[in-house]
């Protein structure tokens, strides 16, 4: 544990020297993420889903894409609009089982701006709409 907490402490110091761009994505999932979805996105059976199978799929389609950023989590981070693009991005390529797509677009603040950072008001019955739109693609028939 106090290995974890120097090592975090240690990145925090070489973001302050504006030195470690490329690892701040990694840091701010452990610092505001990890907590509910665990180092590796899988989440806790029943009360926080597994982002490895959704998040990739999600945002291949406008409304899910909508959704990945009005998730309380996301909505309400404290992360700028810049942080939190470059989170996202990292997650899709690191936190997920879902081959990427060609041609899936990554985020920009441009995009999570638009949102206003509203949290969606019917969080669980959106999820269950998505998902059924997304194993429908899946599976035509
Ligand atoms: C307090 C626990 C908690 C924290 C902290 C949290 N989330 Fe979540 N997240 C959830 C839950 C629960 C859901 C499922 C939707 C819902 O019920 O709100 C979810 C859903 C998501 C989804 C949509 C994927 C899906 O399958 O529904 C994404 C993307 C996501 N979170 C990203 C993040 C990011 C990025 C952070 C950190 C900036 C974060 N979350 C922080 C609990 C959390």
């Amino acid at each position: 544990m106090v290995g974890r907490r120097s090592a975090a402490a240690a990145c925090w110091a070489l973001l302050a020297a504006g030195s470690a761009w490329a690892y701040e994505p990694a840091v701010n999932y452990q610092l505001q993420c990890m907590g509910c979805h665990h180092a590796d996105g899988a989440g806790d059976e029943g009360r926080v889903p597994s982002l490895r199978q959704t998040l990739v799929r999600f945002s291949t389609f406008e409304e899910g894409r909508d959704f990945v950023l009005r998730v309380p989590g996301v909505a309400q981070s404290t992360l700028s609009d810049e942080q939190l693009a470059a989170l996202l991005n990292w997650m899709l390529r690191n936190l997920s089982d879902v081959p990427r797509p060609a041609g899936l677009r990554d985020y920009t603040a441009e995009e999570i701006g638009r949102t206003h950072r509203q949290p969606l008001p019917a969080v669980r019955e959106t999820r269950a709409r998505l998902l059924a739109h997304v194993a429908a693609a899946q599976d035509p028939q």
